[in-house]
């Protein structure tokens, strides 16, 4: 679908203190007032949240949580719950990073159980799927994902999958400085909406956010977002500094308004 407002969030990873996170914001909060054509969403790490967002009201600017556990409340050192988050002002959830499946175990399963917890507090997932490289070179790609999206959104209906952002971050692309090409993401991409439409219905999965996640920068977001799957990004390093991630957004918008 064209003309879907560039969707572009930060993932600020395991990085910064509360000040300098603060300050991150700021900084983007600022720039913002001038790009109202994107929505832009900030990943801090949790102990940053809350100070974030409070630089976050009074502007367009969202906040979401990198991760969370599937249960409200209980013992369970060390997690921390949808409704927790909420309450500390997210909006967004990121869900099954690669790097959450590589190096803490996440499962399809476990994905699932969080995204329904998300969507049981209001509060919108940001789905993470992406093959390994030697998933890619053994030609399963594809099945990879087909396999993610169907582990992933078992038993979520077309009513709440409104409400869900979907991720293609191939692995290989990720902290490494190879990007997929646009023409590698977008054959991704427009698998990913042909399996949604089989889920959903054509009309849902026209709707779906897309993201690519993968080594964005400022200097290939232009060609990335011109292609027809691609609604945005989930932007790792670059989002670190407010020049970067401002100029990847100026970028998408400039793309997303030639978008046929
Ligand atoms: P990089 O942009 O650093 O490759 O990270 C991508 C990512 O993992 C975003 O979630």
């Amino acid at each position: 679908m064209a003309n879907k407002p560039p969707f572009i969030a930060g993932n600020w990873k395991m990085h910064l203190t509360i000040a300098e996170a603060k300050n991150l914001a700021a900084a983007i909060v600022k720039a913002c007032v001038d790009l109202p054509e994107a929505e832009i969403v900030l990943a801090p790490p949790f102990t940053a949240l809350h100070g974030v967002k409070k630089v976050l009201e009074d502007s367009s600017v969202q906040l979401a949580a990198q991760n969370l556990f599937w249960e409200e409340k209980g013992a369970f050192t060390g997690e921390i719950s949808a409704p927790m988050l909420k309450d500390a002002g997210c909006q967004y959830m990121i869900i099954g990073h690669s790097e959450r499946r590589q190096y803490f175990g996440e499962t399809d399963d476990g994905v699932n159980r969080k995204i329904k917890a998300a969507l049981r507090s209001g509060v919108f997932p940001i789905v993470c799927i992406g093959e390994t490289l030697a998933e890619r070179e053994r030609g399963e790609t594809m099945d990879v994902i087909s396999q993610q999206i169907r582990g992933g959104l078992e038993g979520i209906g077309a009513g709440d999958f409104k409400s869900i952002v979907v991720a293609y971050e191939p692995v290989w692309a990720i902290g490494t400085g190879k990007t997929a090409t646009p023409g590698q993401a977008e054959e991704v991409h427009s698998h990913i909406r042909e399996k949604l439409a089989q889920k959903y219905g054509i009309g849902p999965a026209e709707c779906a956010i897309i993201l690519y996640g993968g080594s964005v920068k400022p200097a290939n977001s232009f060609a990335l977002l011109s292609e027809k799957n691609i609604d945005g990004f989930l932007v790792g390093g670059a989002s670190l500094e407010a020049e970067s991630f401002i100029q990847i957004t100026r970028e998408a918008i400039r793309a997303s308004k030639e978008k046929k």
